[in-house]
């Protein structure tokens, strides 16, 4: 893969006059002299230490209690899917791809744009990340650059799997995250992984209280992870979820993710090699609390993203990402991109922000250009690179409209 050339740096003065722009409209929704503001923190303004409590007192603070039953029932009411809690995240993943048959030297079509936990889910399943680039309204993988691309690089073989047809690696599954908590074109994803028999699995790990139209984050895939580690909409200090609307996928996920044991009498007995994947109890009750308050969270975290929609409204060289028309993103982070001839300012703009008090973060480095992922396969990969090079994401916790 070819690194990408230096981006020509624009003059100090002008990046100094664009930061100074850029914090006067940050000052206006958060004012500088009530911060430091974090990127996101957690805020624990509910049940929380009234559940935590009830799992000391009764012991109950490992891998079986109430609450994981409590919370797998509620989050599934809340999303309306069927949801298997477990231990993160990265677990969850890795668990949709074992239940999509992912086996090893399958290669799985994965965003370079994304955090490194979808890549290397794959990898836990000795298979081979193959690299799809993304688009910039949604920031998701790019439907209709896809759909060329798999025309042009796939052949089938009669046993109806289809191959590179370079590495003659069978293509098994499809992963599209939900970047930030905007979903991607989920319809056209979808269409196009039907086309070639591929599993599609969304990586929602970002997008508790996502819809795409009026359905839940990982409605539309054949299942998703969700993640609530510390820095989520919610959290259970680490957790995750493997939410989807096949009951058997859930049934078998839950199998998978607690050590596959078969209830026998007294027996002690397994059916495969399963993972301990389980959400300890003790999690599952910060969980709990946690979920008792995320309408009001959703609620604060969609007027702070109106606000900086409103405040960045004028200035041309950056724009707040909003959603489209057929989404309602929970905005887990508000970001801003920088215009093409702007994006040589990001370190400084970082640098200015993060010294004010702002913690602002650019994106994840693009997944191809990691030494352990450089000799994937991939596509021709621009919007990532321009996405790398534009985006910056604000401070966007619920506590910054709760307070
Ligand atoms: C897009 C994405 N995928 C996967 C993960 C992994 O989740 P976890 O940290 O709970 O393992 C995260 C978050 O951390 C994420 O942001």
């Amino acid at each position: 893969m070819v690194e990408p050339a230096i981006r020509p740096q624009p003059h100090r003065q002008y990046q100094s006059r664009l930061a100074t722009e850029i914090l006067r409209r940050l000052d206006q929704v958060l004012p500088v002299g009530d911060g430091p503001y974090p990127l996101h923190e957690p805020l624990f303004a509910g049940n929380e230490k009234k559940y935590l409590a009830e799992c000391i007192d009764t012991g109950w603070v490992s891998s079986a209690g109430p609450f994981v039953e409590r919370f797998e029932a509620e989050l599934s009411s809340f999303t309306g899917l069927h949801a298997v809690a477990c231990v993160n995240g990265t677990a969850a993943l890795h668990t949709c791809l074992l239940l999509s048959g992912v086996s090893p030297d399958d290669e799985v079509l994965v965003p370079t744009v994304t955090f490194v936990a979808t890549a290397n889910a794959v990898s836990y399943c000795g298979a081979v990340p193959h690299f799809v680039d993304s688009e910039a309204d949604t920031l998701g993988v790019d439907p209709d650059r896809l759909a060329a691309y798999l025309d042009a690089t796939l052949e089938p073989r009669n046993d109806d799997v289809w191959r590179n047809k370079v590495s003659k690696r069978p293509v098994r599954a499809l992963i599209v995250t939900h970047i930030f908590g905007h979903p991607p074109k989920l319809d056209r994803l979808k269409a196009v992984a039907d086309q070639y028999g591929i599993a599609l699995i969304e990586d929602a790990a970002e997008a508790l209280g996502t819809f795409h139209e009026s359905a839940h984050a990982g409605s539309i895939g054949d299942c998703a992870a969700l993640s609530f580690n510390g820095n989520k909409t919610i959290t259970a200090g680490g957790g995750g979820a493997i939410i989807t609307r096949d009951p058997d996928v859930a049934r078998q996920a839950k199998h998978l993710t607690t050590t596959a044991r078969v209830a026998d009498g007294f027996d002690w007995t397994h059916d495969t090699v399963g993972y301990n994947y389980r959400l300890p109890n003790i999690n599952a009750a910060l969980a709990c609390a946690q979920l008792e308050q995320l309408p009001r969270f959703l609620a604060a975290k969609r007027r702070l993203a109106d606000d900086y929609i409103a405040a960045f409204d004028d200035l041309p060289e950056a724009a707040v990402i909003s959603e489209q028309a057929q989404a309602h993103s929970n905005y887990w982070l508000n970001t801003l991109l920088l215009k093409e001839k702007d994006r040589g300012t990001r370190d400084h703009i970082l640098t200015e922000t993060n010294s004010t008090g702002y913690h602002c973060r650019p994106l994840w480095t693009p997944m191809h250009r990691l030494p352990m992922y450089r000799d994937c396969p991939a596509m021709e990969l621009t919007t990532a690179q321009s996405l790398f090079e534009s985006v910056i994401s604000l401070p966007s916790g619920p506590a910054l409209r709760l307070g």
